[in-house]
């Protein structure tokens, strides 16, 4: 049942501490220094040369932070949506890793893209969170995210349970796969990844998201940027805003707003901008060109930081590694929308037109 809950959602929201803790759970090392994603036999890791990550929705925004993840720890990575790959030219050989990151692991597109892979000779690895899924059955190998199950159509906490598996994955192919390429020591963030569960709680007894989802709300549009680990949660956040709102909102790359979307802003727009603590005086800087349009800036960013005195409002997270500040963003923002969503009146748990699973191509 819900728990006392109105909604599925906001309850799912508020278990990410406990989901997050559970996809956790044993599998980093007492020193750290090793992951275990219940997959591969080490040996067979050094025959990769590239990964090739395949995804629909919320499932492709978190492969994209996979990717991010995966290239920074030495390992090249892309990632395409499930729907595209079917007919995309790029080449996949024996020394391909095609990665299905489906939360249902029934998702048609999915299933497809996972079925060219294997076709053209390539490992097919999902990442899913459904025991026995379609997904699981036709992978080489399986890593559950061991979120719990999620009844409201709109993906949250399996997002966050999804980029944290992806990390241990990208910790766990780097050793193997990473070669003589410079690349960072993902260590000091899987040593933050044991106090993230309490960050996300402590963040989730403030009332920060709904302070901000009632203030704008009544605006023409809504504005999503961000950079690096930021884009994929800029993304993220604004399809889940449509989801449920049934109000216009884009995620943008900081970069891309003056190639074209600027034209978009006005004061009726407000901007959210993802502050990851990489990349942030550039994104600061697009942020502004924004708020010289008139658009009221949302600073998403950690207290005290330089952003917040130069934007117009504060969505406040948790002080921890860059890796995982774009993940507590995108919950406070998983926040707005529901208050925004809940303030409007929506059907929250089934947005029209949606389905959970989408078993079709
Ligand atoms: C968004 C949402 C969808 C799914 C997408 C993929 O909130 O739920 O975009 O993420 O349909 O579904 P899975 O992950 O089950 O393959």
């Amino acid at each position: 049942g819900k728990g006392g809950y109105e909604h599925y959602m906001l309850k799912e929201i508020d278990s990410q501490p406990t989901s997050l803790r559970n996809t956790i759970k044993g599998r980093i090392s007492p020193s750290g220094d090793d992951v275990d994603v219940d997959a591969f036999d080490p040996e067979t890791l050094s025959e990769f040369s590239e990964v090739q990550f395949v995804a629909c929705g919320t499932s492709y925004h978190a492969a994209l932070y996979g990717t991010t993840l995966l290239n920074e720890a030495g390992v090249r990575a892309r990632t395409y949506r499930a729907s595209e790959y079917q007919m995309a030219s790029d080449p996949v050989t024996e020394e391909t890793l095609v990665v299905s990151v489906t939360q249902s692991g029934e998702t048609a597109d999915t299933l497809g893209a996972m079925r060219r892979a294997s076709r053209e000779g390539a490992t097919v690895l999902t990442v899913t969170n459904v025991m026995g899924s379609s997904a699981a059955r036709a992978a080489d190998e399986t890593v559950y995210i061991h979120a719990g199950p999620e009844i409201g159509v709109a993906a949250t906490k399996t997002f966050s349970s999804q980029t944290v598996t992806l990390a241990l994955l990208a910790q766990r192919l780097a050793a193997h796969m990473s070669g003589e390429r410079e690349h960072r020591d993902l260590e000091p963030a899987l040593d933050a990844l044991t106090s993230l569960p309490d960050d996300l709680g402590r963040m989730l007894e403030g009332d920060d998201a709904e302070r901000i989802a009632n203030r704008f709300l009544g605006s023409d549009a809504y504005f999503f940027i961000g950079r690096g680990l930021g884009y994929p949660v800029a993304k993220e956040s604004a399809l889940k805003f449509k989801e449920i709102t049934y109000e216009h909102a884009e995620g943008f790359a900081s970069g891309e707003l003056k190639h074209g979307p600027l034209a978009l802003v006005t004061p009726q727009t407000p901007v959210f901008a993802v502050f990851t603590g990489e990349h942030d005086e550039k994104t600061l800087k697009n942020a502004k060109e924004a708020q010289t349009r008139g658009a009221p800036i949302v600073a998403v960013a950690k207290e005290g930081h330089p952003a917040i005195e130069a934007t117009d409002a504060h969505l406040p997270i948790p002080d921890t590694d860059p890796m995982w500040s774009g993940l507590l963003a995108n919950v406070q923002l998983q926040l707005v929308s529901y208050h925004a969503a809940n303030e409007l009146g929506r059907s929250i748990d089934k947005p029209r037109n949606l389905a959970k699973s989408v078993t079709v191509e």
